[in-house]
């Protein structure tokens, strides 16, 4: 079984895919991870990760790098939204999560062309979105808990603007951008706490397994 979930950044995907793996008991692949030690790989080795050569070099990680807490910061995001147009990147990263969707036990795996380019014969295709304004709420309240900056220090118009910069760059690149897939469930987050939106994508999911 293999359930794709995609959707744009600080909508919810990500914490709506873990708790759908704990559920199901399998696992799980952040493919975000994967663009973002791209992106952090080509700055820390003085790349440019506009230029397609420069991200393509950096794509042979070792997988102990996904566990590094510096890839989720905000800077590091940016990095990957931009080493994520070029199609070599792409190419050189789908094998990887290819064989993860490919466990004979199944697995849940989140990004943003799963639906319609990793796993296009996943059994459950999720789309899961939610206003900017949300967004942008929601990603300001993570930071500000978790202390990586006073609350003074970041402007919620700042990461709303971040926002709307990294979702016309993923939705606008010309190799898989973001979109839902034809056969997807989309789910609009905007009006749910953590709780309703995992009990809402839990209940669609089950339906959609029952057929
Ligand atoms: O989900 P995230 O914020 O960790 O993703 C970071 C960037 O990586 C995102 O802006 C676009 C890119 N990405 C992608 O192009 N395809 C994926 N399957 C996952 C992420």
């Amino acid at each position: 079984m293999i359930i794709a979930v995609d959707g744009p950044t600080a909508s919810g995907k990500g914490t709506i895919a873990k708790q759908l793996a704990a559920h199901f008991g399998v696992p799980h692949l952040d493919t975000g991870l994967l663009y973002r030690a791209v992106g952090q790989q080509v700055a820390l080795g003085g790349g440019d990760p506009d230029r397609e050569a420069d991200a393509l070099s950096a794509c042979a990680f070792p997988d102990a790098l996904l566990a590094d807490p510096i890839l989720r910061s905000e800077e590091v995001g940016g990095l990957a939204s931009r080493v994520s147009v070029h199609p070599a990147v792409r190419a050189a990263l789908f094998e990887r999560q290819r064989a993860f969707a490919e466990q004979p036990g199944g697995a849940v795996l989140d990004g943003r062309d799963i639906g319609t380019v990793i796993a296009p014969d996943a059994d459950v295709k999720l789309f899961i979105t939610a206003s900017v304004q949300e967004r942008a709420r929601r990603r300001w309240l993570e930071m500000t808990s978790a202390h990586i900056g006073r609350e003074d220090e970041i402007p919620l118009a700042e990461i709303e603007k971040d926002i709307v910069r990294r979702d016309a760059r993923d939705i606008n690149r010309a190799d898989a951008p973001l979109k839902a897939a034809p056969d997807a469930m989309v789910i609009d987050t905007t009006r749910f706490g953590k709780e309703e939106a995992f009990e809402t994508v839990l209940e669609a999911v089950e339906e959609k397994l029952r057929g």
